[in-house]
């Protein structure tokens, strides 16, 4: 690996403990304007100082984001359909040239992949070529695996998919948590980061991170249980104290409500 791709590496997970709180605000490619991202720049402002690294599409950052941040972005580079279009959903390809991602001097790029639709394939070709592409520049790549309707969050799954995109040779997965995360986390060869999902309730994804962790995750990719929480900077803080102070939930749980106060 060279040291470019290390460095860059080194900005997403931070080397002190090898765990990252990613925030992800990348939504917009494919829902539009989604509760809490109205305005990306209002809502990420207090939040940046508590996440290690900033995922959201190229249009967001120019848009929203100063060039004057210092937090590492991870760009969002796949997509092309939207959440009007339910039988296609997730039917991604590349919506960034490289060239424009390095212009943008990022951190790292994201590509999702949709193992077991009918359309797997052009979402997992379009990962290879975009690896292929990233690794002529050092640009490591975290592969989202997307889960498609009908296909269950269960170990079996998600290691199927977990595996598939470390070997086709993405640096980092993002996957979900489900119950015998370890057997997701041992068979994949690349350091594994769980998405939020859904909004549930703070104590709940308070518990998932928690457990994600303990689990051997390496951290969060985490958008709609923190900028959908009913206090946002609480709920980064909160999960910051979990991935890096060893926080336990309640203890977490209890920086969150403070926060409010
Ligand atoms: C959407 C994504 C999101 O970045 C990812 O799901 C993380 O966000 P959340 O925690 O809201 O699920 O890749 O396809």
């Amino acid at each position: 690996m060279d040291w470019g791709m290390k460095n860059r590496i080194s900005k997403i997970i931070n080397p002190k403990d090898g765990h990252t709180v990613m925030l992800a605000v990348d939504h917009g490619y494919f829902m539009g304007p989604t509760t809490g991202l109205e305005n990306i720049k209002t809502m990420t402002d207090p939040l940046i100082k508590y996440a290690d690294t900033l995922m959201l599409t190229r249009g967001a950052l120019r848009n929203y984001i100063d060039p004057e941040t210092k937090i590492p972005i991870v760009l969002r580079v796949s997509g092309g359909t939207s959440i009007l279009n339910e039988n296609n959903l997730l039917h991604e390809g590349i919506i960034v040239d490289i060239e424009d991602a390095i212009r943008l001097n990022v951190s790292g790029v994201a590509f999702s992949i949709l193992v077991g639709q009918s359309f797997e394939r052009d979402t997992i070709l379009g990962l290879t070529k975009y690896i292929d592409e990233c690794e002529r520049y050092g640009i490591p790549v975290l592969a989202v695996t997307a889960v498609g309707k009908g296909l269950g969050k269960d170990a079996k799954y998600l290691s199927l998919a977990s595996r598939m995109a470390a070997e086709l040779g993405a640096h980092i997965v993002k996957t979900y948590y489900c119950k015998d995360f370890e057997k997701v986390v041992e068979t994949c060869p690349v350091p594994i980061v769980i998405a939020g999902g859904k909004k549930i309730p703070e104590q709940e994804a308070l518990q998932m991170a928690y457990d994600a962790l303990q689990a051997g995750a390496i951290g969060v990719d985490m958008g709609r249980n923190v900028f959908q929480s009913s206090d946002p900077v609480g709920m980064i803080k909160a999960v910051n104290a979990i991935v890096h102070s060893k926080y336990k939930p309640k203890e977490a749980f209890d920086v969150f409500k403070s926060n409010k106060k």
